[in-house]
């Protein structure tokens, strides 16, 4: 048990963002103990049962899932002393989160975050096949039957990292670039850029749109979050159950 705000109580449960509940307390919705609270520092045990907003009871959830679409340019880690973190991106609400895994600065697109790391090594273990499906705008390269062949028998990279199966479609040819999608179920070390460049591709633009059952929302504009829905939940939750192996591919 420790303490922590009461605006922090509230938005770490999910009824509002930081300054929702700043607001909320101020109109005076919120209760502890029966009793209602104007000051939004209040500290409360993170595990009090006690905490009312309007009629509704809150509960602090022991874990916390955002689906945050990553922008450029901002770094998959928890700190950076030069680059801006996705955990910058949401620690005004969200404190002791980590990103289940990693996008290079370059890549945007879903990158999900949390405080739990039986899921995070869950999905990341190489055991559990989770799919990732990336959009890739790749010059120097076109789509071909037997590219699509290729990547579908694992592909073996130039400094000789092998890839297991992957699924390639077509999207997009334009004059001067390819549009893919690839899906992997690794996360190897530059994993989608080594696949293309292993036939001549040079990856121009590269976004996650989907992590297992989880796809990116798209009416979240680039460097904006929110929590999974439910839904995305009950996936998040079979694969803590452990009944999920060898999906997809
Ligand atoms: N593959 C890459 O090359 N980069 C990423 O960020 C993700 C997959």
């Amino acid at each position: 048990m420790a303490k922590i705000r009461l605006d922090r109580f509230l938005s770490n449960c999910g009824a509002a963002t930081r300054s929702q509940a700043k607001k909320l307390i101020r109109q005076k919705r919120v209760s502890v103990g029966g009793i209602t609270v104007t000051d939004e520092s209040m500290k409360v045990d993170d595990d009090c049962t006690d905490i009312m907003l309007d009629n509704k009871k809150l509960v602090l959830e022991k874990y916390v899932y955002i689906m945050l679409n990553k922008p450029r340019g901002v770094i998959s880690a928890t700190d950076d002393k030069t680059h801006k973190t996705v955990t910058d991106i949401i620690k005004e609400e969200h404190k002791g989160l980590f990103p289940a895994g990693r996008l290079d600065i370059d890549t945007e697109g879903l990158i999900i975050l949390t405080n739990d790391g039986d899921f995070a090594h869950k999905t990341l273990s190489p055991k559990n096949h989770v799919t990732k499906k990336y959009i890739a705008c790749v010059s120097g390269l076109s789509y071909s039957k037997e590219l699509a062949e290729n990547f579908a028998q694992g592909i073996t990279a130039d400094d000789g990292t092998t890839f297991r199966p992957a699924i390639l479609c077509l999207i997009e040819e334009n004059q001067d670039n390819t549009v893919f999608s690839v899906e992997i179920t690794e996360g190897k070390f530059h994993q989608v850029k080594k696949m293309f460049a292993a036939f001549g591709g040079k990856v121009i633009t590269l976004k996650r749109i989907s992590f297992g059952e989880i796809v990116l929302d798209e009416t979240l504009p680039t460097g904006r979050y929110r929590r999974l829905n439910e839904k995305e939940m009950k996936y998040v939750n079979t694969i803590k159950n452990n009944r999920i192996f060898m999906e997809g591919i």
